[in-house]
């Protein structure tokens, strides 16, 4: 039923400089598959066919890797090597790709208010590719799409982090209305543990109805001066209703080293599984 997901992929990726001075940290591999390439999987499987990537200055290696590679088609064309571009094949068959710039980092909420011209009114969903998530049975954004359907509202993913974990997240109050989903009362972003309202962390997965662009456009820069999206999110949760879900699955900061490695190790088990 949500045809769009948008992915932010502006920002600078200091924490993972200088691997990312000149390549994206979209692009960096997880075994042999870059990050923003297992998001666009997710996506797809969630039936969000329409892809929209916000871009900046230095990421054009991300446009690059969904398009033609005309010299390399050709060199492996007909040889056993083609099997290793099955799967880009068929997110590059299946889906379309568009592209924005957000011209200077001012935040999540203003790199999604920049993809407001790639997603229109419609609900959409939003996957920050540093976030890994392998789902439990389904991926994460499936099981977000089924509770957007039974209530029609924004939707943003929890997990529950250790308490000396919490300040870096935007984390939740909230209501539970169902077994781990929580009507949203209250947001902080990245508190100290002492003013933490829960321990339910917001990772980067997210559905949003159309009408967060217009709270984004009104909402003051917050926290290091950057335009939040949980501050926005909590406009929306007071006027109208934002949920929080507790996805089934795991996943991996892949934006902090120790995140990395261990979806590295994570992954490669699961292809050496398959054989
Ligand atoms: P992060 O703060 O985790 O990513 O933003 P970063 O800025 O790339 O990395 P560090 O902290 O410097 O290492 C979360 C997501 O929001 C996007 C980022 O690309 C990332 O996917 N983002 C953030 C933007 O697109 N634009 C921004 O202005 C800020």
């Amino acid at each position: 039923m949500i045809k769009k997901c948008l992915f932010p992929a502006a920002g600078y990726g200091t924490r993972f400089l200088p691997a990312t001075k000149a390549m994206p940290k979209e692009v960096m591999p997880i075994v042999n598959k870059p990050l923003i390439q297992y998001g666009v999987e997710e996506a797809l499987d969630a039936g969000m066919d329409n892809i929209g990537i916000v871009t900046g200055r230095g990421k054009r290696a991300l446009e690059d890797h969904f398009d033609v590679s005309y010299e390399l088609e050709h060199q492996i064309n007909g040889t056993p090597k083609e099997a290793y571009l099955a799967d880009i094949r068929r997110l590059m068959e299946e889906c379309t790709f568009s592209y924005t710039r957000q011209k200077e980092m001012k935040g999540l909420g203003h790199a999604i208010l920049t993809g407001e011209t790639l997603i229109g009114r419609e609900p959409f969903g939003v996957i920050l590719a540093d976030d890994l998530c392998d789902g439990e049975d389904d991926g994460v954004m499936t099981q977000m799409a089924r509770i957007y359907a039974k209530y029609r509202c924004s939707v943003v993913a929890i997990e529950e982090v250790p308490m000396e974990q919490i300040h870096k997240y935007g984390v939740i109050a909230g209501s539970e209305i169902e077994d781990g989903l929580y009507m949203i009362s209250d947001m902080v972003e990245k508190p100290e543990p002492e003013e933490a309202p829960s321990n339910h962390a917001i990772i980067g997965r997210y559905i949003l109805t159309p009408d967060i662009f217009d709270i984004l456009r009104e909402t003051p820069p917050g926290l290091n001066g950057e335009i939040q999206i949980t501050d926005a999110l909590l406009t929306q949760a007071k006027r109208n209703m934002v949920l929080a879900y507790r996805f089934k699955g795991r996943r991996f900061d892949c934006g902090s080293m120790e995140g990395f490695v261990e979806a590295t190790n994570h992954y490669y088990q699961q292809l050496k599984e398959k054989g």
